[in-house]
């Protein structure tokens, strides 16, 4: 397999790790009972909010995308949906934020609304990387040349450009904090506690 395909299907294996646990952590805030540890909640939306938006979507527009339309521009219709999720993606991300900031605000208030808006990002998410290894990636391996891959390949490893010079061991770093931050189930960080009163 190509070296960009698998780091591409890592990437979306980092991010769909992160959003299964907060999926599973707004979940578990439900319970008006026990207070969140909001950090995690901020940890979680930094990292799928920095990590596809610096790292992953531009080298899928600037490289993959890019080369698959030159060598096929029967492709466009595809591409411009998967680009103009991207940005729909990011705009998501900002209400995402929003309900958060309510919500810690406001808790218990504002509990059900965050978990909503997690559920919808969750799987408008999904299915944009199902697209994009479903549909995308078999056009790709058909219609790129073995020079095309290289191009590809060598922009993925080297990564590029990535915006204001985040590199990818912050997003381990980040990473790891979710997973000492987030309790049990998602990770190895303390339960919540109940609330008194
Ligand atoms: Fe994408
Ligand atoms: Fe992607």
């Amino acid at each position: 397999m190509h070296k960009s395909i698998t780091i591409l299907h890592n990437e979306h294996r980092s991010i769909s790790a992160v959003l299964h646990g907060l999926k599973e952590l707004a979940r578990l805030a439900l319970d008006p009972k026990v207070k969140p540890d909001f950090r995690v909640f901020r940890a979680m939306l930094r990292y799928i909010d920095e990590y596809p938006e610096r790292l992953h979507h531009p080298k899928e527009d600037k490289y993959l995308f890019a080369r698959l339309l030159a060598r096929r521009p029967q492709t466009l219709p595809l591409i411009r949906r998967l680009t103009s999720e991207h940005e729909e993606g990011a705009r998501m991300i900002r209400e995402l934020e929003r309900s958060l900031l309510f919500f810690e605000e406001g808790w218990p208030a504002g509990a059900y609304e965050f978990q909503q808006t997690v559920e919808e990002y969750a799987r408008f998410h999904w299915d944009h990387m199902r697209v994009e290894e479903k549909e995308l990636l078999p056009l790709a391996e058909h219609h790129l040349t073995a020079e095309d891959w290289k191009w590809v390949d060598d922009a993925f490893a080297a990564n590029k450009d990535p915006i204001a010079g985040v590199r990818e061991r912050d997003f381990e770093r980040l990473f790891s904090r979710i997973v000492s931050l987030a309790p049990a189930p998602v990770g190895l960080g303390e339960p919540w506690k109940k609330a008194s009163g």
